[in-house]
């Protein structure tokens, strides 16, 4: 039997037809990759001397998706359905003989098949919500055909991949085989197949799982309300339960034209285009211009943390998760204990959910030293100084790091807002110090800002970036500036929302426009959980800031039960008349005329702040593209991944626009917005910042 193509082959082993493809890396259904397949099942089901087919894959997976790079093009033909009709179709059975992970399209094409084998390491799933979609090549109306309403709900909405076990126990594998015995076991299963004249099992055709769900709307309303919290501003969940309900609703093609149709709403909306963007971005923020991927980095063979605060305690975490023992130094022996015994309860209360044993506890804190000694941190390979932000003292401990660490370490500090060039003045090894910022929990927060300071050498920015990733984080690389990129950002926002207080707002009408836009909370409630008195002193404090009168008066956020809003004792916030009174006498003070502030005008002046702080950002070169700046607000502040981040969302909103209304308010208010050249610029050319790449 012929060569299809390039990237699928078909020959016989007796009887039996294989249909292997070989597109690496991950054999996505490219154009060749679905002409090939749909030649294949053609030529190899008008030979009267096949009797079934084997679709297999060559290299690390099976299919595993859609090719993404096509997304957004004219789809040459054939398309995808074609090939699953010709395969559901075909007079003989079609056998998918699954490795790796089949994914996406990958997994559709497996359902079209009539029987699926797979070895027990190999996973499947319909990932699709994950970009803003949903399976649209009849995933939605075949998986609940298999697996029932409640665990196709469950499967499609998360996204999840599922194991061989699981999948074997659901009926969307048939049989699992040997490892590394792939091919001749199903070659065998096909034979079996074969004598056993077993049918052609086709998905559409099954109805018993989908008739126990007729007739009970209420299921998917129940479910949408138990992930309320989760789905909250996604479309694609809905659309994806959606989907499902159609195919409990409607006889099988109607529930693929219906399918269709949501699918491709999804695919034409900003939505799903924020998501794909981000998808890109996650991996192109790896990548240095001027760092190449074959930059040597230094081995991390162990970890010294000065200070067991909040943040040491948490970066700590992340190492003893991955193996790396640690040294820790504290300067008194009660805040060592105090700060090791909060680490050990925070992987206690894991023990709870089932994720640790306490065997692992005891193997995770069995990988911690403690020390009042720098000198123990000799042989660190990577020391992360978490002290308090004060510069001198942190001058203080490198200026003795520099002459206890073995020459060659990584002298990296957590400083959230502190010129790490001047830290670096302290030390004989300038190259050697970088900025390791990492957010609060820093055992559970996904991002890493690395903060190349002027000397960072890059092994050093290549070791810090591959270990990040090593430790399931997201970093981006930016530059030294006050608050790098993302608190610079979020300082631009808390000065408009802070403004707005001395115009008439309240702290709760722009709390509520920013959570209703997508963020997890406005700056007010942030500011009462990460405490007032972060920098605040009561001997100095002087009644010159709300903020300072709030702390003076005890309100000092959420530990306090009381700060900007007051809590009851599950910490749910109400508005706070004692708060409200405190701005009403700060504004008749400022003499800033008082008027209703709408919510559209709350968000412009939020939102538009940041997107020109982020221009300049860019301008400066703190960032290396707009999309790096993405990162850090999606992973770091939980800007909607919907949204695409603030300077995708600035793209969607128009620069042009975003300009004009800066403008706008600027001459309204008689206030400077100070707007970055390069935003102009792009505006006056008509640009986008996903233009500048
Ligand atoms: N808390 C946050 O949300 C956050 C987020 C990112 C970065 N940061 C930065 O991380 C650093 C630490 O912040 P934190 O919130 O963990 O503070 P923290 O007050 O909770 O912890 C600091 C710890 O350092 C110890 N310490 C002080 N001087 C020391 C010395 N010379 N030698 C050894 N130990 C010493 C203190 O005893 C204390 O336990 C700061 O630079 C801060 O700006 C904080």
């Amino acid at each position: 039997m012929p060569a299809i193509n390039p990237v699928v082959d078909l020959a016989a082993d007796g009887e039996i037809a294989i249909l292997s493809v070989n597109y690496p890396p991950v054999n996505a259904l490219s154009h060749q990759v679905r002409a090939g397949l749909l030649d294949g099942i053609r030529t190899a089901s008008t030979d009267p001397a096949i009797k079934a087919i084997v679709l297999i894959c060559e290299g690390k997976t099976f299919i595993a998706g859609a090719d993404i790079t096509e997304f957004g093009k004219p789809m040459q033909p054939p398309g995808l359905v074609e090939v699953q009709d010709a395969m559901e179709a075909a007079p003989v059975p079609v056998i998918a003989a699954i490795h790796g992970t089949a994914l996406g399209g990958g997994f559709e094409v497996a359902l079209c098949c009539h029987y699926r084998v797979a070895v027990a390491s190999a996973k499947c799933g319909l990932p699709e919500v994950n970009l803003g979609l949903l399976p649209g090549a009849g995933g939605t109306q075949r998986l609940p055909r298999i697996v029932g309403v409640e665990q196709a709900l469950d499967m499609v909405t998360s996204g999840k991949h599922v194991d061989g076990k699981t999948a074997l126990a659901a009926g969307l594998f048939d049989e699992l085989v040997p490892e590394g015995t792939l091919r001749a076991s199903a070659i065998a299963f096909a034979r079996k197949v074969v004598a056993e004249h077993r049918p052609l099992k086709r998905v559409r055709d099954a109805d018993d799982k989908l008739a126990a769900a007729r007739g009970k709307p209420e299921m998917f309303d129940a479910f949408r309300k138990a992930n309320a919290k989760k789905f909250r501003g996604f479309l694609a969940p809905e659309y994806n339960i959606r989907a499902v309900q159609a195919a409990v609703d409607h006889p099988f093609d109607a529930g693929l034209a219906i399918e269709r149709k949501l699918f491709v709403e999804l695919m034409q909306g900003t939505q799903s285009a924020a998501q794909r963007y981000v998808f890109f971005a996650e991996r192109q923020v790896w990548k240095i211009p001027d760092v190449p991927d074959d930059t040597q980095t230094i081995p991390i063979k162990r970890v010294g943390i000065i200070g067991a605060g909040t943040m040491g305690g948490g970066i700590a975490m992340n190492f003893a998760n991955i193996g790396i023992p640690i040294t820790i130094v504290e300067a008194k022996q009660d805040a060592l204990d105090r700060g090791l015994g909060v680490v050990r309860k925070n992987y206690e209360r894991s023990t709870k959910s089932g994720r640790l044993t306490m065997a692992d506890v005891d193997q995770r804190m069995a990988l911690f030293t403690g020390s009042l000694e720098l000198e123990a941190l000799a042989d660190c390979d990577l020391v992360i100084e978490a002290v308090f932000e004060n510069l001198a003292i942190k001058q203080d401990v490198f200026g003795k790091l520099d002459r206890i660490v073995k020459q060659g370490a990584i002298l990296a500090t957590n400083t959230s807002a502190l010129d790490i060039d001047q830290i670096a003045t302290a030390v004989a090894r300038p190259e050697a110090v970088i900025g390791l910022h990492f957010f609060s929990p820093a055992n559970v927060m996904r991002l890493v800002e690395v903060v190349r300071a002027r000397h960072t050498s890059k092994p050093v920015i290549a070791t810090s970036l591959a270990l990040a990733k090593k430790l399931g984080k997201i970093a981006a690389l930016v530059g030294v500036c006050p608050g790098f990129v993302g608190n610079r950002i979020l300082y631009a926002r808390s000065q408009q929302a802070n403004a707005m207080l001395m115009e008439g707002a309240m702290p709760w009408d722009i709390d509520k426009a920013i959570y209703d836009f997508g963020l997890p909370m406005g700056p007010f409630a942030m500011s009462d959980l990460a405490g007032l008195d972060i920098g605040w002193s009561a001997e100095r404090t002087s009644s010159s800031t709300i903020r300072e009168v709030l702390c003076e008066r005890n309100r000092r956020g959420q530990k306090t039960a009381a700060g900007f809003y007051d809590y009851d004792e599950q910490r749910n916030a109400r508005p706070s008349p004692v708060t409200e009174q405190i701005i009403r006498e700060f504004a008749a003070r400022s003499g800033a005329p008082q008027r209703t502030i709408s919510e559209a005008e709350i968000l412009e002046r939020c939102l538009y702040a940041q997107i020109n702080e982020g221009a300049k950002i860019l301008e400066e070169k703190i960032a290396i593209r707009p999309s790096d700046i993405d990162i850090v607000w999606i992973n770091g502040y939980g800007w909607p991944v919907y949204r695409g981040g603030p300077m995708f969302y600035a793209d969607t909103v128009g620069l042009r626009e975003v300009v004009a209304k800066l403008e706008g308010y600027g001459a309204k208010l008689g206030k400077d917005f100070a707007i970055s050249p390069l935003l102009r610029q792009l505006a006056a050319d008509g640009k986008r910042f996903g233009d500048l790449k």
